[in-house]
């Protein structure tokens, strides 16, 4: 038995690999529409005015942020787990029956807690809260499924053949402590129905309906700090845990260096935590606070190009590789975009920037050029490498690869290049007065200027969303091609397990 290489059970990772593609498609399919809604307001009502509550702006744009936040990204998550830590743990899921329930259970509650967060979505429950918009019976499952994720990792971790952790291993890890930690603080809260009302009644309002246990700017202050550290433990740790593990698998070469991904590790745990007071410059939080927020956020940028150089360093030699292969391309990409958004954040930390950048598109920008570039490209380069391996068929087609690469490419490019004159455009124009103080600008004025940006920016959206009908394409045809076995695949990785 030890002598035989073993055999991986990928039933949990091919059913989130699902999820990602499919709730990918939701997910940016509403973010293209909500685009072209902001462009072109008449779309809000196009379906009639009798359903327009359910097609506006304000209630598709969270269902956008959710699905591709907490379904694309954290399907995209444990897809790559459960594939990435049976490999480095060197066990299979195989050898425990009840890992394999708990995964399996774990898939199935959380298709059934999307299910219901979109539903209640849809119908205008909202907790108002940003990226915790979920009422409080979903954030009990939400609880539930990560703690059956905790299960998992800590139970494959615990009958583990190989004794030293892979550093991916410490990355996933801590998403799973961060976000428990954070999700649990952030979501403290009351259900109206046990909540006793001025006038002494109890039992009011709507029994999905709750309110924070925080209030005003301690309320933002837990809000942001969550909100913040989403972007850390959702956005960030999880895609450098996959990076470590897809980028020397698919290139044949080792770590650049295995001592700077700690030291970045350690790095952006401690720094993290203390820069979510940037989301409220000039708020009515204390300035001491904001200004450690925009101290730390600055500081944030070693840890951050610590591990972007460690991925592109890792590279070294062999750039040849980035021209010859399409998936090696969305990984090197992934990390450049990482380097772009982690500059282009600490730069919109800057107080006097910030008076600029606030509430305007740049930070929309900021926001996809990290989330399209970084986070999208890496799961989608990891699913490509994963899929020939879980469904033991070779890719259907590496031309269609490199063209979704172009087109996806050239889509996040128009959307972050408009946003950023929006954004700058609509801050100087908000500031822009008279020698009397008068404001130079109605808010109409700069809607008027905006609208060919906001066209240009839905434009980008649609070409990434076709680049990811192609890779779904993709992987349908490669999950319905013929069977081969692994060491027979043409590009089979050169770095063994
Ligand atoms: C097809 C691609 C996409 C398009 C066209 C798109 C479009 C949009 C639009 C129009 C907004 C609202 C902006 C506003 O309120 O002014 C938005 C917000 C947002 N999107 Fe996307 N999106 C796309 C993909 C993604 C992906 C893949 C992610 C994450 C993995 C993402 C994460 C977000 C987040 C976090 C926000 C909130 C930003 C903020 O509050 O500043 N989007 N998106
Ligand atoms: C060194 C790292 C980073 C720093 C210091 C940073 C800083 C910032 C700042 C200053 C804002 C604007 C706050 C405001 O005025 O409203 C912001 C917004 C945001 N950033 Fe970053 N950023 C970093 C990396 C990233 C990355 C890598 C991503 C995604 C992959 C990301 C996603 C977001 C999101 C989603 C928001 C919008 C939050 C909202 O208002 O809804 N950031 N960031």
């Amino acid at each position: 038995m030890e002598n035989r290489p073993l055999e991986y059970d990928y039933t949990v990772a091919k059913m989130f690999m699902l999820t990602t593609i499919v709730l990918g498609i939701v997910g940016m399919s509403i973010g293209v529409f909500i685009a072209f809604e902001l462009a072109f307001p008449g779309l809000n009502t196009i379906f009639g005015q009798g359903i327009a509550e359910y097609t506006n702006f304000s209630r598709l744009r969270p269902l956008h942020t959710d699905s591709v936040a907490f379904g694309f990204t954290v399907s995209g998550i444990f897809a790559t787990w459960f594939y990435v830590g049976q490999r480095v743990l060197k066990v299979s899921m195989a050898e425990s029956k009840f890992l394999m329930f708990v995964g399996k259970l774990q898939f199935w509650l959380y298709v059934i807690g999307v299910a219901a967060a979109v539903v209640s979505l849809f119908m205008g429950y909202t907790s108002s809260k940003e990226y915790a918009e979920f009422e409080w019976p979903i954030d009990i499952a939400i609880v539930v499924v990560w703690v059956l994720w905790g299960v998992s990792i800590f139970g494959l971790i615990g009958i583990r053949r190989e004794k030293s952790l892979y550093i991916s291993i410490w990355y996933y890890i801590a998403t799973f402590l961060g976000v428990a930690m954070l999700y649990l603080f952030n979501n403290m809260e009351v259900p109206t129905m046990l909540a006793t009302s001025a006038a002494g009644e109890t039992g009011i309002g709507d029994w999905m309906h709750s309110v924070s246990m925080y209030a005003g700017t301690n309320d933002a202050l837990v809000q942001w700090w969550y909100g913040h550290n989403a972007v850390a433990f959702v956005f960030t740790v999880p895609i450098i845990a996959m990076i470590y593990y897809f980028l020397p698998k698919e290139s044949g070469q080792a770590i650049y260096s295995y001592k700077l991904s700690l030291l970045s590790f350690w790095g952006l745990m401690f720094v993290y935590l203390w820069a979510g007071g940037h989301h409220l410059l000039y708020s009515t939080v204390p300035d001491w606070m904001q200004t450690m927020g925009s101290i730390f956020s600055i500081v944030l940028i070693l840890p951050s190009w610590g591990s972007a150089i460690n991925m592109l360093l890792t590279m070294k030699g062999e750039w040849q590789q980035v021209a010859a292969s399409p998936l090696i391309k969305f990984m090197v990409l992934a990390s450049t975009f990482y380097m772009f958004s982690t500059l282009e954040g600490p730069i919109q930390a800057i107080k006097s920037v910030n008076a600029i950048a606030h509430f305007t598109d740049w930070i929309v920008g900021h926001v996809h050029d990290g989330t399209l570039g970084w986070v999208g490209f890496m799961i989608i380069a990891a699913l490509y490498h994963m899929a020939p391996r879980v469904f033991k068929r070779e890719l259907y087609s590496k031309g269609l690869m490199a063209a979704q690469f172009w087109i996806q490419t050239l889509g996040i490019v128009l959307y972050f290049t408009s946003m950023w004159i929006a954004g700058i455009t609509q801050g100087m124009m908000w500031r822009a007065h008279d020698e009397f103080g008068n404001l130079a600008y109605s808010f109409m004025d700069t809607v008027d200027v905006l609208h060919p940006y906001y066209a240009l920016r839905g434009t980008g959206g649609l070409l990434y969303l076709l680049g990811f009908f192609m890779f779904a394409y993709n992987i349908y045809k490669t999950m319905s091609a013929r069977r081969v076995e692994e060491s027979e695949l043409q590009n089979a990785s050169p770095m063994g397990a």
